[in-house]
């Protein structure tokens, strides 16, 4: 049966180069309608006659080199460096940022940003990188603890604003956790046939709720978004194993208190303080530990991996000691485990998403790459997938 495309990246100087890719890609998807190919590079000039050659074997479109490969990824202007921006408002410095969290930088959104600008454009990048449009799709979830609006949600703006005219769309809170939960559920409306093609989209507006006065948590956080088309594919791979997990006793240790339906906003709690996020930081580091290590181990043994099979572990960028505990545990070595929470600090749901695209640009996975991805948050709730990538630019 014939219904899938191969989106693939390719890397040649001249012709020649040029033919031993696309011979590849045309044996790799001897199923599919036609190949995508985004141009990693200048076409090479002497490769007319090539592409011409191979594109009356199958259909072959060449798209522009994205900025980011198979996702999409929007991170903001504003670039928050640790202690120089920070000493004025609290009191902390550089070295204990540095040295208890490993965060030098964050993003932090414009006054022109929000949770849905960041998202649309990450689902628009996405789309792109995909070759597909508004219309193919068929849901739109926005994974965020920071939605546009109390309501409507998130993702009904995303779904307008993208032209996913015939399109379904909901938020999903899982907090940090949030974009790994997206995966999971997306995962049961593909593989139940229901939708063919899903963009989830994890997207957050941290700086928006932290209390920029609050030294114990206004270090962490970062703002940014990332977005990803699940699609079903016939080349072998894709999820091997879930994990979801909570755990409601410990939602004190992480909480927004105020703006819902316990605690309506009022003059009161906007002069507690109460919109603000709080955060018991000594327990959810505990916490987040034990559950990532807990939960890797758990997809692991479920997709019958040991750790030595693991190419790449991608946990939630939310403390880079976290990573490097969780990691010891598990038994990853760090050469294997991408980090780049020095860089964006704890994006929330857009930290999955962000990292798996920069370990795409990074050539960090390749087809056939077995990534193992944990997500923790408020909640307390956590979630892990055992994966091995299907297409060397990651649509599907
Ligand atoms: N600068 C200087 N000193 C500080 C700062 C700061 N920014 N923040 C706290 N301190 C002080 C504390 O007041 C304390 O001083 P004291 O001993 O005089 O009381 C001291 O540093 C030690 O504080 P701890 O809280 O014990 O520091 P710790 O080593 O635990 O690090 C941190 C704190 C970084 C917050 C850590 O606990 C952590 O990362 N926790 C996990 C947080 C997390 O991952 N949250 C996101 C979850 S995802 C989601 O859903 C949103």
């Amino acid at each position: 049966m014939k219904f899938s495309i191969l989106l693939s990246t390719y890397h040649a100087t001249n012709s020649h180069d040029l033919a031993k890719c696309l011979d590849s890609l045309c044996n790799q998807t001897l199923l599919a309608d036609e190949i995508i190919a985004i141009k990693d590079g200048p076409i090479p000039e002497d490769s007319e006659h090539c592409l011409l050659d191979y594109s009356n074997r199958l259909p072959i479109r060449i798209l522009e080199y994205p900025v980011n490969r198979g996702l999409g990824v929007v991170l903001q202007e504003g670039l928050l460096h640790c202690s120089h921006d920070l000493v004025a408002r609290v009191d902390t410095d550089d070295e204990w940022i540095v040295s208890r969290t490993g965060i030098r930088e964050r993003r932090i959104a414009s006054d022109h940003e929000t949770t849905f600008t960041l998202a649309r454009d990450a689902a628009d990048r996405a789309l792109q990188t995909a070759g597909l449009t508004g219309p193919d799709v068929d849901l739109v979830i926005v994974a965020t603890l920071t939605p546009e609006y109390g309501f409507p949600s998130t993702a009904s703006l995303v779904q307008e604003a993208i032209g996913a005219t015939t399109a379904g769309a909901f938020d999903l809170n899982a907090a940090c956790a949030g974009f790994a939960y997206g995966l999971a559920v997306a995962r049961g409306f593909i593989e139940s046939e229901m939708y063919r093609t899903i963009v989830l989209i994890g997207s957050d507006t941290m700086s928006r709720v932290v209390d920029w006065t609050d030294r114990s948590t206004c270090v962490l956080f970062g703002d940014g978004a990332g977005a990803v088309v699940v699609q079903r594919t016939d080349t072998p791979g894709g999820i091997a194993s879930t994990c979801l997990r909570s755990d409601g006793s410990g939602g004190p240790l992480l909480i927004q208190r105020a703006g819902g339906s316990r605690h309506p906003t009022s003059a009161q709690t906007l002069l507690d303080g109460s919109h603000y996020l709080r955060m018991n930081g000594r327990e959810v580091y505990r916490f987040a530990v034990t559950a990532t290590t807990e939960a890797a181990l758990a997809v692991m043994v479920d997709a019958g991996w040991t750790t030595n099979e693991v190419d790449l572990f991608i946990p939630h960028q939310a403390n880079v000691r976290i990573i490097e505990s969780a990691a010891r545990s598990i038994g990853i070595p760090m050469d294997h485990v991408f980090v780049n929470a020095d860089r964006y600090g704890n994006p929330s749901a857009g930290s999955i998403p962000i990292a798996l695209c920069e370990a795409l640009d990074h050539r960090r996975i390749q087809v056939g790459s077995k990534i193992v991805t944990v997500g923790f948050g408020a909640g307390l709730a956590w979630a892990a997938h055992a994966l091995t990538w299907t297409t060397p630019t990651g649509s599907s």
